[in-house]
């Protein structure tokens, strides 16, 4: 068991049992709400259940996905916390992935104006990624995550094992922010995480903690994403809409997926500027050799092209990315023309 220390709470890393039921006891709850979906109710809730010892609980289970992170879901979460008589002396345990975490988090922070809440990270996308930094929200509007909070949890419990019902192709896409968090971050990961040939559960949890330090590190430095924490955006500008355009298509991209090509693009993007004069060719073929290639063609450039206009990320009509001066080594709030965007998705096609 490792406990990785933030400012206001702790991450534990490994056999949280006796940890949880100390929060339980310090905490003295009127009562326990612990947020599922069918999938981790049937492979995570049966392992949480043997850690809560004598405390009694109340399951809110929701539908799994993406497209139920909306206002209709939080009105069923609040629901069944008012018909339980729910209120601020209470505490959430959000058992999910970045769905659940995201909204259980905006539910518990919100109803009767805020109660505790425990983030349990299920996939490896939100156990490296979403339950650091404490971004909570919703998508409204078509808009993914328009309203949200930032506010951190009492603690996040990150164990392991529950990756092992994860699917291969969920695993591999949480592993592109392992990825990025080397690129931007940590040469030496980078390096050893280049040996691996085919994806597995040993993998990810070799270089678990190694992520989540290097999140750490950068949203306790910037918490408010006013400036460093960009770099965590690197392959996101193009990544995302890339993801978007694929939505609604019959080749969806999972996020990891659409973010490993928005990497080799602003990988692209970064040598154009002189920024990443030798890597490119590596950090092309590894992340086609991990995760194939997605497939657009030049008829999408100009959608593309809207949907990085209006990307939050953007403040001005440029558009913003994060580079790459060398593997390990990120530089934010780089501009790119249209053009050179334009080039780096022709550099992905044609590879
Ligand atoms: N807050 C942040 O900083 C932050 C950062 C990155 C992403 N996110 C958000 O995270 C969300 C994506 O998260 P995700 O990739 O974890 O997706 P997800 O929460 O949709 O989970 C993916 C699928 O895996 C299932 N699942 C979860 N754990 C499982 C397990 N252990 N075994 C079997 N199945 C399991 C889920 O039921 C779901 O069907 C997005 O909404 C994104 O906006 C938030
Ligand atoms: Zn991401």
């Amino acid at each position: 068991m490792n406990t990785i220390k933030l400012d206001d709470y702790q991450i534990h890393l490994g056999a949280f049992g006796e940890d949880l039921r100390d929060y339980l006891t310090k905490g003295n709850y009127n009562q326990v709400f612990i947020i599922v979906d069918e999938h981790t109710r049937a492979d995570c809730l049966p392992f949480l259940e043997k850690q809560m010892g004598s405390v009694p609980y109340n399951i809110i289970e929701i539908q799994s996905g993406e497209i139920n992170k909306t206002i209709t879901t939080c009105s069923q979460i609040w629901q069944k916390m008012i018909e339980w008589g729910g209120g601020r002396r209470d505490l959430t345990i959000n058992l999910g992935g970045g769905v659940i975490g995201d909204m259980g988090g905006f539910c518990a922070c919100t109803f009767k104006r805020g109660m505790d809440f425990i983030q349990m990270p299920t996939t490896l996308l939100s156990q490296v990624d979403a339950s650091v930094g404490g971004k909570l929200g919703i998508d409204f509007a078509e808009i993914k995550n328009s309203i949200g909070l930032f506010k951190n949890p009492l603690a996040v419990m990150v164990w392991p094992e529950f990756l092992k019902t994860l699917s291969l192709r969920e695993l591999r896409s949480g592993f592109a922010e392992v990825i990025k968090h080397s690129l931007i971050a940590d040469a030496t990961q980078w390096s050893e995480l280049r040996q691996i040939e085919n994806m597995e559960v040993a993998h990810a949890v070799k270089f678990l903690e190694k992520s989540i330090l290097i999140k750490k590190s950068i949203v306790e430095a910037d918490p408010f994403e006013s400036g460093l924490r960009k770099v965590l955006n690197f392959g996101h500008t193009i990544g995302h809409a890339l993801e978007s355009n694929a939505l609604n298509t019959d080749q969806p991209l999972l996020h990891g997926e659409a973010i490993a090509a928005g990497m080799i693009c602003e990988s692209y993007l970064s040598l154009e500027k002189g920024l990443l004069p030798q890597d490119l060719d590596q950090i092309t073929q590894f992340l086609l050799k991990q995760y194939g290639k997605c497939e657009f063609g030049t008829d999408s450039y100009p959608k593309l092209m809207a949907l990085m206009q209006q990307d939050k990320k953007n403040d001005t009509t440029e558009i913003n990315f994060t580079m790459l001066k060398s593997p390990g080594e990120a530089l934010f709030n780089q501009v790119a023309s249209e053009a050179d965007i334009i080039a780096s998705l022709e550099y992905y096609r044609q590879q």
